[in-house]
């Protein structure tokens, strides 16, 4: 019984690699020893290579190498699977001659989300096992599968009762010695990856089915040239050609971008002064104060988690209106096998909707979520104040406004905090947790957790207009209008922006959002393009036009009436006309965004300058292989992006002006990484 132990997570760095070696070596040595089993001591069998080592020389012996060498083993190797077998790990037990599992297991290839390939031979064995078309899914998805599922396959031999692995394993390899059965090598395996050679057409299906989703990434294309690779080529010239594959990916920058937010995802949870041990209120009862498409969405994040919900609203029509529209996602969602029916009145049923306010005086955290209205938002607060329980934690979900001044008027300032969530707030991933002047360290902790529960990645910022996101996403909205009225059109700053990764463009964005969210005809003055859309009831995607046109399948294109909009605005306001090249219009949607998260690590508005990443990744979808605005900028170099700011000052004045943080990090030849 061979234990593999380091760290949290069984990582297979350099120590643990060598220790397998000298096991391996040993256990052959010894002829009292008839077989070796290879179990995880801790959580699970192994997370896979040790991330950390990337980038760094190696030391001692490689991963293929060692896996090769036990593969060769004299004696049967059988796998012993607990908890989570990923990458690397997944890799070894795919070396070893045998697998068993408990059905609660897990094993997959995640390494295409750290932008990298199984490097250890698992793009070649792994077709041998399951064929080249269930291999793509796994590689290239790179989710994790289920142990029984994976046995379904023949990727595990033979499922081991929860809480007996050990006995399991080892009587496994008893059988196998005393049945002589071989050592079977899946390298020696041919019958499965036939069907790549007899079918190459499967590749060319796979990339177009899935282009949406990896647009932009190198990984994934490399992941099936390695599949195809494994059908076409002798098993050791398929591993050296992944092998190159791999150290293209590894020594890249998506690569870098993918694993530096592996990890900033992490410390997202770290703050250095709410200890991890600090106690968190209990929350058995939450409540919702909005039935809007804010208010439902939230709640359903708890409703998803068992945690009960009241959800409160002024008018019955709006409540059952909010009610519907939670159970109309909750039978979609069903329709597409992705929920059972029963868990819609599962869910449902931990829903009490009412008109009173004073039902809240039960719930342990209540969320405001009405429209952005400092005075209502005050109201509520002070009702919140006389009602709520001792201890209740009052969180607003404004996107904007100053959480102090709403903490002002209660007389609990302390159970007062922000929790800002991004729509459609049941999809998105992120949680602005707003931390006010007066916020209890205790209130925070709670609010961090309670995200984390709900499948958010929770990210403390601190009071200002906008927080980090909205705030940064400010700057681009500027400077892409300030570009349409001098003539770069909405559909150039849309494709600029979308061609370097994001989800969208920032005028698809508005069409998308409505442009008529804070305009109306009376106050408006016809002044911008978007008053002057929104009076000609182009209110984007809803009302059929916007910036774009839309037919019927919302399908957007281009639309003149609108660049005659712009022309007429840019006249009056006798803007110059005049042309610009997509990667000025990339530095000036961009770079003031980074300049404005520099200020705002300048003014301890965010923790790092990684949690302003996270919040781009996982609130506006900024891609990932970028590793967020402020990572993207180390990669330009700051002194370049210093050099680029000044000189839109010079033209277009302070709106460019450079963060004291950022002169001083380019002055000194640093990056926002060595912070
Ligand atoms: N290498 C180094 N550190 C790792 C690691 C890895 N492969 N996996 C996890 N860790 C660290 C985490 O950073 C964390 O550190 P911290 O406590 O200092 O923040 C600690 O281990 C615990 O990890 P989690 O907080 O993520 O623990 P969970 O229980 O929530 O999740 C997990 C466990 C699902 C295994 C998750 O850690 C995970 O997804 N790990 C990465 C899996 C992966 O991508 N493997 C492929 C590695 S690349 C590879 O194998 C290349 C090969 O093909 C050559």
């Amino acid at each position: 019984m061979l234990t593999l132990q380091s760290g949290p997570v069984n990582a297979l760095g350099s120590a643990l690699r060598q220790g397998i070696l000298a096991a391996v070596e040993a256990a052959e040595a010894d002829p009292a020893i008839t077989a070796i089993v290879l179990i995880g001591g801790g959580r699970m069998f192994s997370a896979g290579a040790d991330i950390t080592e990337f980038g760094k020389p190696q030391t001692g012996i490689g991963l293929p190498d060692l896996l090769n060498r036990i593969e060769a083993a004299s004696k049967p190797v059988v796998a012993a699977i607990h908890g989570n077998a990923l990458g690397g790990g997944l890799e070894t037990a795919l070396a070893c001659h045998y697998r068993v599992a408990v059905p609660s297991a897990k094993v997959g290839l995640p390494e295409v989300k750290l932008g990298i390939l199984p490097g250890a031979g698992g793009t070649q064995r792994l077709p041998r096992v399951v064929g080249p078309r269930k291999a793509l899914e796994v590689i290239v998805g790179g989710s994790p599968i289920g142990a029984k599922a994976a046995a379904a396959m023949g990727l595990i031999d033979e499922l081991a009762p929860e809480d007996g692995l050990r006995a399991h394993a080892v009587a496994f390899a008893e059988r196998v010695v005393a049945e002589g059965r071989p050592l079977l090598k899946i390298r020696d395996r041919d019958d499965k990856i036939a069907e790549g050679r007899e079918n190459p057409g499967l590749f060319a299906a796979f990339r177009d089915e899935n282009a949406r989703k990896t647009r932009g990434f190198e990984a994934p294309e490399a992941c099936i040239a390695c599949i195809e690779a494994a059908c076409r080529l002798p098993f050791d010239e398929g591993l050296a050609f992944e092998r190159a594959e791999f150290q293209t990916l590894v020594s890249g920058t998506q690569s870098a971008a993918q694993r530096y937010v592996f990890f900033a995802e992490r410390q997202t949870a770290k703050i250095p002064d709410v200890p991890d041990d600090t106690p968190a209120r209990p929350i058995a009862r939450v409540g919702v104060i909005g039935a809007g498409t804010m208010g439902g969405g939230i709640s359903m994040n708890f409703l998803n988690a068992g945690i009960p919900v009241t959800i409160v609203e002024t008018k019955r029509e709006a409540l059952d209106r909010g009610l519907k529209t939670i159970r109309t996602n909750y039978e979609n969602t069903a329709k597409k096998g992705r929920l059972k029916p029963e868990d819609v009145e599962t869910r449902m049923g931990l829903l009490t909707d009412t008109l009173e306010i004073e039902a809240l005086a039960e719930c342990d955290l209540i969320i405001e979520a009405v429209f952005e209205d400092m005075g209502i938002k005050k109201e509520i607060f002070s009702k919140l104040d006389t009602l709520a329980k001792p201890g209740a934690i009052l969180a607003s979900n404004t996107s904007y406004l100053d959480i102090d001044a709403i903490a002002a008027m209660t007389s609990r300032p302390a159970d007062v905090i922000g929790m800002h969530f991004f729509s459609p707030a049941n999809v998105m991933r992120l949680l602005e947790v707003v931390r006010g002047e007066r916020t209890a360290k205790d209130v925070i902790a709670t609010a961090m957790q309670i995200g984390r529960k709900i499948g958010k990645i929770s990210v403390l910022v601190g009071v200002c207009h906008g927080f980090v996101g909205n705030r940064m996403l400010a700057q681009r909205q500027r400077e892409a209008n300030r570009l349409i009225l001098e003539g770069v059109t909405p559909w150039d700053v849309d494709r600029v922006i979308y061609e370097f990764g994001l989800p969208m463009g920032p005028f698809t964005m508005s069409d998308l959002a409505g442009l008529d969210i804070g305009w109306s005809r009376e106050t408006n003055r016809s002044e911008s393009v978007r008053d002057l859309l929104c009076e000609q009831d182009r209110r984007g995607q809803k009302t059929g036009a916007g910036f774009y046109d839309y037919d019927a399948k919302r399908k957007a294109t281009p639309s003149t009436v609108t660049e005659e909009i712009i022309a007429t605005v840019a006249e009056r306001q006798g803007v110059t006309r005049r042309d610009a090249t997509d990667q000025e219009i990339l530095e000036r949607c961009l770079y003031p965004m980074v300049n404005e998260g520099a200020k705002i690590l300048e003014e301890g508005k965010a923790i790092r300058a990684s949690d302003i990443d996270i919040v781009w990744i996982n609130g506006y979808g900024w891609p990932v292989y970028r590793g967020g605005p402020m990572f993207w900028a180390d990669t330009i170099g700051l002194p370049k992006v210093l050099e680029r700011l000044r000189a839109y000052q010079a033209e277009y004045g302070d709106d460019f002006a450079p963060s004291a943080l950022l002169e001083r990090l380019a002055v000194e030849g640093k990056g926002f990484k060595d912070l």
